[in-house]
């Protein structure tokens, strides 16, 4: 049987055309290079962040560079900026296909020494935000028959790290949100799939020290940390291609299953 994606034949360049892509905390970093794949694809690009200064300046960047993109920003813990974002978004392009629940933040201490409101914030931003951003693009994706939502966990919600009990118990809770709105909407054409990055090289992790980042490095079995565009091009899988895989979880993360 043929596939209906031949690389050979249509080639990859456009296999996201004619559809539209939300990305949350697409400013900088993982967002911003996964929103820059999936238009390099055919995309038309939501760029959404809490940072009103970078996600406009993302948007009106990829503008320039001659994709269709539009900054719609948001708090993703706040359900009334959430609301204005899918509202926004609608306005510009009338459809949501692609979700990419990828905000995020750290607030990392031992267990002793964690507070409860950083455990809190990370918990809001990192899990309680995927449920409240899907909720009302579901609706949307479930009318369109069609919807490819990806969520961006950790290998720390796999297999857990000091330090990150808060990051820890977030990042596994998405993977299991994740399995269940696979299951829930696989027979509307919606599937939901998380990629877990291991240690990659953004402002987020710049804020460990050069220390701390060389002793990961250490043990990546690659021998170098991930770069955003590794991420972006396993979100651009389930994205574009994986039209059969539902309810998993692509750890990208140059071997370190740890
Ligand atoms: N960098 C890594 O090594 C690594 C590893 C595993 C997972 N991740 C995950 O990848 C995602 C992106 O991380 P990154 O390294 O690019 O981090 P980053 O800090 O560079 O970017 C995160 C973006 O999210 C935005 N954001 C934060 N809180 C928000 C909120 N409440 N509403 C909307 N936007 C908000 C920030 O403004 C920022 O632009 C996160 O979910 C993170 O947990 C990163």
């Amino acid at each position: 049987m043929t596939a209906s994606v031949s690389p050979e034949k249509e080639g990859l360049k456009n296999i996201l055309a004619d559809r539209v892509a939300l990305v949350t905390g697409s400013g900088r970093g993982i967002g911003k290079a996964i929103a820059t794949v999936l238009a390099q694809h055919g995309a038309k690009i939501v760029i959404s962040d809490i940072n009103v200064e970078t996600s406009d300046a993302t948007a009106e960047e990829m503008v320039k560079a001659g994709f269709q993109a539009v900054s719609c920003p948001a708090n993703v813990t706040n359900t009334e900026s959430i609301d204005k974002m899918v509202e926004s978004a609608m306005e510009k392009f009338g459809q949501i296909d692609i979700l990419v629940n990828n905000a995020g933040i750290t607030r990392d201490n031992l267990l002793l020494k964690m507070s409860e409101e950083h455990w809190q914030a990370v918990i809001d931003t990192n899990l309680t935000s995927a449920f409240k951003v899907t909720q009302p693009i579901v609706k949307i994706m479930s009318k369109q028959r069609y919807g490819r939502i990806i969520n961006i966990a950790s290998t720390t919600g796999v297999h857990g790290n000091f330090g990150q009990c808060n990051y820890a118990a977030a990042k596994a809770g998405l993977i299991g949100f994740t399995k269940t709105v696979a299951l829930e909407y696989a027979k509307r054409n919606i599937t939901c799939n998380a990629v877990a990055p291991g240690f990659i090289d953004t402002d987020m992790t710049k804020a460990l020290g050069e220390k701390i980042i060389n002793s990961f490095v250490e043990k990546i079995p690659a021998g170098r940390m991930g770069t955003p565009d590794d991420i972006a091009r396993a979100v651009l899988f389930f994205a574009g291609l994986g039209d059969y895989v539902t309810g998993t979880v692509m750890e990208v993360n140059g071997g370190l299953y740890t």
